[in-house]
């Protein structure tokens, strides 16, 4: 990518010894040692390029086997940074803009750069108006023919390039490191996995409960953001936040995770066991999630009510209680639920009438049984349909509310 060119750039520079009024090799950001006025092409005062991943679990979201992308933030070289530094350009149709000038890079984002809410649009205008909009190689003055919009893709597929160069599930796992909801590790275990193949530390944050569910990885750039070569650097500025020892690092979608704090100065209680409801009627948003002895993996369902276990994130389903005050209808973005006369669960625009559901206090019911089938359990991306009728496999559904 950038290395190429800039090779080029250093050749040509040598060779033309008296044109210094163009210079091709820029400083390393963070590295000058005077004045450089071109900051189109040397990111000042965001110096300092973050390319920081999420692990979801509460609730999940991506591939069970990959960390997903949070943000490339451009920090000054001593940790401070600058945000929201354009407003004009907080832009909110990011997904319109990137059907347009990559979609390929849009379809790699919509499964690795997932919103925890499920909102994704929303999240990756939040990473750009606030932090894109600061890096100032991707300022508009900065194109030659500046189209509105432009310095959009640049800034997402150099995330996405980014972040494709740091597999940090693998590095972990190469180290023994496997999310686990038994096992903890060490700070420094963590740490040396992913520096043996970074070259330098990394910023590694836990969450209240000690959970692992954040990497910072740190780079000074020579060139601009846009084709620039990215150089590994040390951190500067906050340190990682997970305690020494005791590190959960916890699997997605198979253990949900509910964490209840009790408000009290005194008493904070945590709970990783999926959450207790009462039998009776839900209401609300949730995720619902399969239970089977046929995998030890089992998976959710998806907005039209299909059963999937090829990572993800689950759909949102909203219970509305009817007015018989036992039941609940359910529906997804994909519209009303239904068991269809095949006796096939469907969650479809065209369902006019949706059935009625309950709940048995552990999962939910439908015309008295907590017990629903599929033929199979569905693999890769294969998309299972769940039946009240019986199939070979039998499985449980149970919801698991977003708070
Ligand atoms: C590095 O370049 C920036 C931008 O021109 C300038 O403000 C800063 O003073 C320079 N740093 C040094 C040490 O000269
Ligand atoms: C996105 O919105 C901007 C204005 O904020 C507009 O200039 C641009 O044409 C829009 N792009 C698409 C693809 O809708
Ligand atoms: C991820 O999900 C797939 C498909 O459900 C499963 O085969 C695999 O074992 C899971 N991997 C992990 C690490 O949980
Ligand atoms: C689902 O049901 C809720 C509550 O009745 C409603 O507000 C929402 O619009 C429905 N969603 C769809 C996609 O039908």
């Amino acid at each position: 990518m950038g290395l190429g060119q800039l090779l080029i750039g250093a050749a040509l520079s040598a060779g033309s010894v008296m044109a210094a009024s163009v210079s091709c090799a820029m400083p390393l950001s963070c590295h000058n040692i005077s004045a450089v006025a071109d900051t189109c092409r040397f990111n000042y005062p965001g110096g300092q390029l973050l390319q920081t991943q999420f692990w979801d679990t509460n609730p999940s979201t991506g591939p069970n086997n990959s960390w997903t992308i949070h943000g490339l933030w451009p920090d000054n070289c001593d940790g401070t940074y600058e945000q929201n530094c354009d407003n004009s350009r907080a832009y909110t149709n990011i997904t319109a803009i990137l059907q347009e000038q990559d979609p390929c890079i849009l379809e790699y984002m919509q499964v690795y750069w997932k919103d925890y809410t499920g909102n994704d649009e929303s999240f990756w205008e939040h990473e750009f108006g606030k932090h894109g909009t600061c890096i100032s190689t991707l300022e508009p003055r900065c194109y030659p023919n500046y189209q509105p919009t432009q310095e959009v893709g640049d800034y997402f597929r150099r995330a996405v390039t980014l972040f494709q160069t740091l597999p940090s599930y693998d590095w972990l796992a190469a180290a023994g490191i496997l999310p686990s909801s038994t096992t903890t590790y060490t700070l420094a275990a963590i740490q040396d996995a992913l520096t043996s193949h970074f070259g330098h530390n990394v910023i590694i944050n836990c969450n209240k409960n000690g959970e692992l569910d954040e990497l910072w990885y740190q780079y000074n750039v020579r060139g601009s953001v846009q084709s620039g070569l990215f150089v590994p650097v040390d951190p500067v500025g906050a340190p990682s936040t997970c305690p020494q020892t005791g590190i959960k690092y916890l699997p997605k979608y198979s253990t949900p995770t509910s964490t209840t704090t009790t408000k009290s100065a005194t008493s904070t209680s945590t709970s990783t066991t999926r959450p207790t409801i009462p039998a009776g009627v839900l209401s609300g948003k949730a995720y619902i999630y399969v239970d089977t002895p046929s995998t030890t993996s089992p998976g959710f369902l998806i907005s039209k009510g299909a059963w999937y276990r090829g990572g993800g994130t689950p759909a949102t389903y909203t219970a509305t209680p009817n007015a018989d005050g036992t039941t609940f209808s359910l529906n997804s973005s994909k519209g009303k639920c239904a068991v269809l006369s095949d006796s096939s669960f469907s969650c479809d625009t065209s369902i006019t009438a949706g059935s009625s559901f309950a709940y048995d206090g552990s999962h939910l019911t439908f015309e008295g049984s907590s017990t629903f089938y599929a033929t199979e359990v569905p693999t890769g991306q294969a998309q299972g349909t769940v039946f009240t009728s019986p199939q070979a496999i039998s499985l449980q559904v149970y919801w698991n509310p977003l708070s």
